[in-house]
């Protein structure tokens, strides 16, 4: 996830240097910021204007602020960098690179690098195939820096051909596959989720269900997946595609099917994560034929349903974790402490339909993590940071 992260992009003196807005536009859509230090070269062909405007700062590219003489930090910058990237990266700076030849902003900042180097060079194939250049990059690999092969698109045959940038979707792609790889704390656990509404069946054509939309559990299976581990998600009927290869999908639609999967998955899980929002009561006849509007009343009997997170509270072995939802009108920090008893939860997650921009249907939430021994409460936020917030909670006593 590239989200909060802070990127140096260094450009440098090629024509593939207005593909550096590209790929800014990209990292800061992504959620990055941006600090661009820049060559004298690279100014010939991008302005720092158009590169300000994008990252909202202002451009580094001379050791002393032109204005007011002010030194530009460039240990700061390396202690403030999660990956520093050199895109383009021309002969010439890579050959400074590989040799410490410090005379512009950019290789100074390089060597004062606290953070991973990525290097997309950019050149014509002759000066990329040379000796020297192959030499240098060679160099800077043996330094622990990632080169970027350029890619040989379309153009491949003629004059650009192997040499010409990578473009920058692949360039942002490598950044982000690499921060997703370090972030994958979750590797070997298996997590299992429950997520959506359930419908109890009335009738062919009707049911009792709930505005549930999926969306916090799904948020959740991402999460999890994205950070290595193999969610079971168990959803009831939801709208929702789910995007990670590592999540494995059961659909069911009654309390009593969600009951059967979820009991059955959860023994070979290390967590269990109860989002859903099952119903409590199930019709007790389920008519096979539509039911007529007939007489001045219908009344309908239910029967309670089985209570998924008690039952998966029960069978819980030691190696085992559980976390509960508790979503509340009233009282809400009491009924959740009663919940996380009665169902022997490791922790619950409390959220209030009294918050604005909580719950069902939203695309955010606001949350309060309740355990036996603390609570956190946490801003609103998106349902994908709130799921990190969880997972987070949950990695500490995984
Ligand atoms: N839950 C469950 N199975 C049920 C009912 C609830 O697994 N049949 C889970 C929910 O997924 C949630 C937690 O239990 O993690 C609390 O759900 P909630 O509906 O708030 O609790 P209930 O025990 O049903 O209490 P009430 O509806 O009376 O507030």
């Amino acid at each position: 996830m590239l989200k909060g992260k802070n990127i140096v992009l260094g450009i440098t003196g090629s024509i593939a240097a207005y593909k550096a807005c590209l790929i800014i536009r990209g990292l800061i859509r992504k959620g990055a910021e941006v600090q661009v230090v820049i060559t004298p070269a690279g100014k010939e062909f991008i302005t720092p204007i158009t590169l300000s405007a994008l990252t909202s700062k202002p451009v580094v590219s001379e050791f002393f602020s032109q204005r007011d003489g002010t030194w530009h930090s460039h240990v700061d910058l390396g202690l403030w960098a999660d990956a520093m990237l050199i895109a383009p990266a021309t002969a010439s700076t890579i050959g400074k690179m590989a040799n410490g030849v410090a005379d512009n902003m950019l290789i100074t900042t390089y060597l004062s690098m606290k953070a991973p180097v990525f290097i997309a060079p950019a050149m014509d194939l002759d000066m990329y195939a040379h000796p020297s250049t192959q030499k240098n990059l060679e160099t800077l690999r043996s330094y622990g820096n990632h080169i970027i092969e350029p890619g040989t698109g379309f153009l491949a045959s003629h004059l650009e051909g192997k040499g010409r940038m990578e473009e920058p979707e692949r360039i942002i792609a490598v950044l982000e596959d690499y921060f997703d790889e370090q972030e994958k704390d979750l590797e070997g656990k298996q997590i299992l989720i429950t997520a959506g509404p359930t419908y109890e069946k009335l009738d062919p054509v009707r049911f009792i269900g709930n505005y549930s939309s999926g969306k916090m559990g799904f948020a959740l299976a991402e999460e999890c997946a994205r950070r290595g581990a193999k969610v079971q998600l168990i959803c009831g009927p939801v709208s929702l595609k789910v995007q990670h290869k590592n999540i494995t999908r059961t659909d069911v639609e009654s309390a009593q099917q969600m009951y059967d999967a979820a009991t059955n998955l959860f023994p070979s899980c290390h967590a269990g994560i109860l989002c859903a929002a099952v119903a409590d009561f199930t019709p007790s006849q389920v008519s096979d034929q539509k039911i007529k509007r007939e007489g001045d009343q219908l009344v309908l009997r239910l029967n309670p349903t089985q209570d998924i997170a008690q039952a998966l509270g029960m069978q819980k072995r030691a190696d085992q974790r559980l976390v509960g939802f508790a979503l509340e009108t009233n009282d809400e920090k009491v009924h959740a402490y009663e919940k996380l008893q009665k169902k022997n939860l490791d922790f619950i997650v409390l959220n209030s339909l009294n918050d604005a921009g909580a719950g069902f249907r939203y695309d955010t939430n606001k949350i309060t993590v309740i355990s036996k021994e603390k609570e956190v409460s946490y801003p609103l936020k998106s349902k994908a940071e709130v799921a990190a917030d969880i997972i987070d909670s949950l990695k500490k006593i995984l």
